[in-house]
């Protein structure tokens, strides 16, 4: 069936989620930061991503706000970061966080095709409200869709449910987009098309369902887009 819907995650595929910390760490007096930046940076994001798992097997649902203020005290204190003034300063940019370079162009041109656009995200309407005003990517987007709707983090199948509700379509008439892998993978198992920005060149992950498509970057996607 042809492609009607464009669906973005969008920490790490849309917005640029390692940039709290490595614009942090440019700033005066960050010594310590600065010389642990990256593994704060991959200690937040994956204690964020564990988080969010752990919670929706527990039945403990949180905000993507809460949990990601979690992970960063615990990679704050793995990366011995006691300053109190560097986690009000992180979580600020956290909220503003920049989007890919090729982010406003690949909205574009999908717009220009007819598609219909959105996100789908584990953060909540406010953080991600911030963060696509920021980007000012907005004016490209046809909608914001949060799990705070069904109150459980991706991969649970009621996520990926919002995107056929919202817009009315069949699953394989969606192409949806992500860097994380496994997210790729369990929309794929759900029955979109998929394709995964595989940004850091890692393997593909070992679960039940593969994406449709690699791509290293978003730069491919009006193209994979079904007439
Ligand atoms: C999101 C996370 C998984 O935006 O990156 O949903």
């Amino acid at each position: 069936m042809a492609t009607t819907t464009c669906i973005f995650d969008a920490y790490g595929t849309l917005f640029d989620v390692a940039a709290a910390a490595r614009l942090a760490a440019a700033e005066p007096r960050r010594a310590a930061l600065a010389a642990v930046w990256p593994r704060l940076a991959d200690d937040w994001r994956r204690k964020q991503l564990e988080y969010s798992w752990l919670r929706a097997v527990m039945g403990r649902h949180a905000d993507f706000w809460t949990v990601t203020e979690d992970a960063l005290d615990w990679a704050l204190e793995a990366n011995g970061l006691a300053d109190p003034e560097l986690r009000p300063r992180l979580l600020a940019l956290y909220r503003e966080l920049p989007a890919y370079a090729e982010v406003p162009t690949t909205l574009a041109a999908l717009k220009a095709r007819g598609l219909a656009t959105a996100i789908l995200s584990n953060g909540s309407p406010p953080m991600l409200a911030a963060a696509v005003a920021s980007a000012g990517i907005g004016s490209l987007l046809d909608d914001v869709l949060s799990v705070e709707s069904v109150g459980v983090f991706k991969p649970d199948a009621r996520v990926y449910g919002l995107v056929t509700e919202r817009f009315g379509c069949a699953r394989d008439e969606v192409l949806f987009v992500s860097s994380n892998g496994w997210d790729a993978a369990a929309a794929a198992g759900y029955g979109f098309r998929t394709a995964w920005v595989n940004r850091a060149g890692l393997p593909v992950e070992r679960l039940p369902a593969r994406p449709h498509h690699e791509i290293p970057d978003l730069t491919p996607i009006p193209d994979l887009a079904r007439p």
